[in-house]
């Protein structure tokens, strides 16, 4: 019994690895997550040229954008339950995530409730380009060279937690929500980054709705709403 979750990357159905393709193309039901009933899942409009439609099932998983930890774990629970019984009745059955599984994913919610409550399935990951390689590419960019540090930072919770990474990376990526991002602007500022570094934002990489920009904090500095869209990540280089 096997389920395999497929990190499908940033947007591109050209980004996938061979092996995701394979495990997609042989599947008998789909599982894919989205935040709401209705709403359109990135995942599988990333996968969907490779999903076989005459003889698969796709089932949207709903995950909520809440914080509040006990709906959360309600809707883990009856999401990976569907999977399970999915896995226990036979099918091939793949589970799609954006960028790679590993990185703020749905997923780790449901492989943790497979492994507690369903340890008889065997359970394969395969690998994604996450959306900050993907970004890297497009703005021709290096991250980081030689001794720098890099920082990976969800700039919509703790802001304190955000300015504590800032102070000692040599570069941050910050995702998620990239209507937040003018607090981290203002953080940037506080911690030492000069008023001529180099700020790049980007959202939707790799799709046909991309916007890439680079600018000085000192521009971006009072701007509200630099990103307006979930699907945003912004970098920034001490070094620039
Ligand atoms: C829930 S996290 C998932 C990250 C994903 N697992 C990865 O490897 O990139 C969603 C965040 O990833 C970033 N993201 C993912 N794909 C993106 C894309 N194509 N363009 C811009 N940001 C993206 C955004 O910061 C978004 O808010």
């Amino acid at each position: 019994m096997k389920l395999s979750c497929i990190g499908c990357g940033p947007g591109d159905p050209d980004l996938l690895t061979v092996k995701a393709v394979d495990r997609i193309k042989k599947a008998d039901a789909v599982f894919t997550p989205t935040s709401k009933e209705g709403k359109p899942s990135i995942a599988l409009s990333i996968a969907k040229k490779y999903i076989n439609e005459s003889n698969t099932t796709i089932t949207n998983l709903i995950f909520p954008m809440t914080k509040d930890k006990n709906s959360l774990k309600l809707q883990w629970k009856t999401n990976s339950q569907k999977i399970a019984d999915a896995v226990h009745s036979g099918k091939n059955c793949v589970y799609l995530t954006v960028g790679d599984p590993s990185l703020y994913s749905t997923w780790n919610y449901m492989h943790r409730e497979l492994r507690e409550n369903h340890s008889d399935i065997d359970i394969e990951i395969i690998p994604g380009i996450p959306s900050f390689f993907a970004f890297a590419a497009q703005a021709k960019m290096s991250l980081v060279e030689g001794d720098q540090t890099l920082g990976i930072v969800p700039a919509c919770y703790d802001l304190n937690k955000i300015r504590h990474t800032v102070e000692s990376c040599d570069s941050i990526i910050f995702l998620k929500d990239g209507r937040y991002f003018d607090s981290v602007i203002e953080i940037l500022s506080e911690t030492g980054f000069g008023d001529d570094s180099l700020i790049t934002i980007a959202q939707d990489v790799s799709v046909e709705e991309e916007i890439l920009e680079t600018k000085k904090l000192k521009d971006l500095r009072n701007t509200k709403n630099p990103a307006g869209k979930y699907f945003s990540i912004m970098v920034a280089r001490k070094n620039d």
